[in-house]
């Protein structure tokens, strides 16, 4: 019996002694390995697969590299603000160290914009804004602006065409992605102002003409769906006179729908957003005569410099040192060019003088800037 109990005591010392070996030998490895310290990580959001986004992806990615940090980028596949919406709060949850957003609903965006900053988890806007949430800053295009000078250029084309005459009647189509989003909105806004100043302060016409507004179609960033709007608005409406692409698919849809239905190149005025691989060669087939050139690159570029130097330096001295006139101004507008095939100048009828770059002036601009002209469709 003794024999049998010592037994089972030296099974139980040996095995705490192997234990014990163990358990030091992993508290030494432990300590010994060299680990990499944690990455922090920064996530922006954005709102449809496009080219345009994948040219915002990778200013994100660029940004990443160079600061050493994880930089993720997510966009749902079309506009979907539950999905956006969600992903953004799974990343608040996370505790990551700062998020970008463009919010398809500024609306519904709100609370979640305002609870990552209350986790203390620095949020800004970029695309679009969402000016009544508590969002830091918006970074990206002054739309307003942007939509504004896509209407001044579409009456110059549309003038010089022989449509513009005093009591004739002119047809102009708007077809979009999103009747919530502020970007798309204020796009719209911008241009019917435009139209409108035109046609009154133009002193071949003063006001003597009929625009016809058709639209805004909404198309909820679904190209299929872009291009079947398109066309039919073409089939109800041959004697169509201005197409406006808002965002950077509808450019070409319009141009596709524009060729299916059988209307030769440069019969209606296309103005489309947008640089990408997906917008020029309906510039350069001329369905579309001119475009609008965001400069997303730098909204992911950025957007994620900002985020980081928020961390690093705390967010009101990383603004002071980003944002012109801060605190009384929080927005940093990234610019925009107007670019066609070739070189062009006019004044407008409200006195702006207008320049559109051609494509090889454009290109020649970006790599100035430090943007690849590969990733805008411009090899
Ligand atoms: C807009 C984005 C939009 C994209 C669609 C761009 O013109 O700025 O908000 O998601 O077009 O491809």
């Amino acid at each position: 019996m003794y024999k049998a109990i010592s037994k089972t005591l030296a099974a139980v010392i040996i095995a705490i002694v192997v234990i014990a070996i163990v358990a030091g030998v992993v508290v030494y490895m432990y300590y010994l390995t060299p680990r990499a310290p944690t990455k922090l990580v920064f996530v922006v959001i954005g709102k449809s697969v496009h080219p345009y986004w994948s040219v915002v992806e990778a200013g994100v990615k660029k940004a990443g590299q160079e600061l050493g940090v994880e930089a993720i980028f997510w966009v749902p596949t079309k506009e979907d603000v539950p999905a956006q919406l969600s992903t953004m709060d799974s990343y608040i949850a996370q505790k990551v160290a700062g998020i970008a957003i463009a919010p398809s609903d500024p609306g519904a965006a709100t609370p979640y914009i305002n609870k990552g900053l209350q986790q203390g988890i620095p949020v800004i806007t970029i695309d679009t804004d969402a000016p009544q949430s508590n969002r830091l800053v918006y970074l990206g295009t002054g739309n307003y602006k942007a939509g504004w000078l896509a209407g001044l250029v579409a009456w110059q084309l549309a003038k010089e065409k022989g449509y513009i005459k005093p009591g004739a009647t002119i047809k102009i189509a708007m077809l979009t992605g999103s009747l919530t989003a502020m970007n798309s909105l204020e796009r719209m806004a911008g241009f019917r102002d435009a139209i409108m100043n035109c046609s009154v302060k133009d002193p071949d016409i003063k006001g003597n003409i009929n625009i016809v507004w058709l639209g805004p179609y909404n198309d909820q960033e679904d190209p299929v769906q872009a291009y079947n709007l398109a066309l039919s608005a073409l089939q109800a409406h041959p004697d169509l006179t201005i197409a406006f692409g808002v965002y950077a698919y509808d450019g070409p849809a319009w141009a596709k729908a524009l060729k299916a239905a059988g209307f030769p190149p440069g019969k209606v005025i296309l103005v489309e957003f947008d640089v990408t691989s997906d917008n020029v060669p309906p510039l350069v087939e001329g369905y579309a005569q001119v475009t609008v050139g965001q400069r997303q690159y730098f909204m992911g570029y950025y957007g994620v410099k900002l985020l980081y130097n928020m961390t690093k330096y705390g967010v009101e001295q990383a603004l002071k040192q980003f944002i012109p006139g801060y605190p009384n101004n929080r927005i940093y507008d990234t610019g925009v060019d107007l670019v066609s095939t070739k070189h062009m100048e006019f004044t407008a009828p409200t006195g702006e003088k207008i320049v559109v770059l051609s494509l090889d002036e454009y290109k020649a601009l970006a790599q100035k800037l430090g943007i690849d002209p590969s990733l805008l469709g411009l090899s």
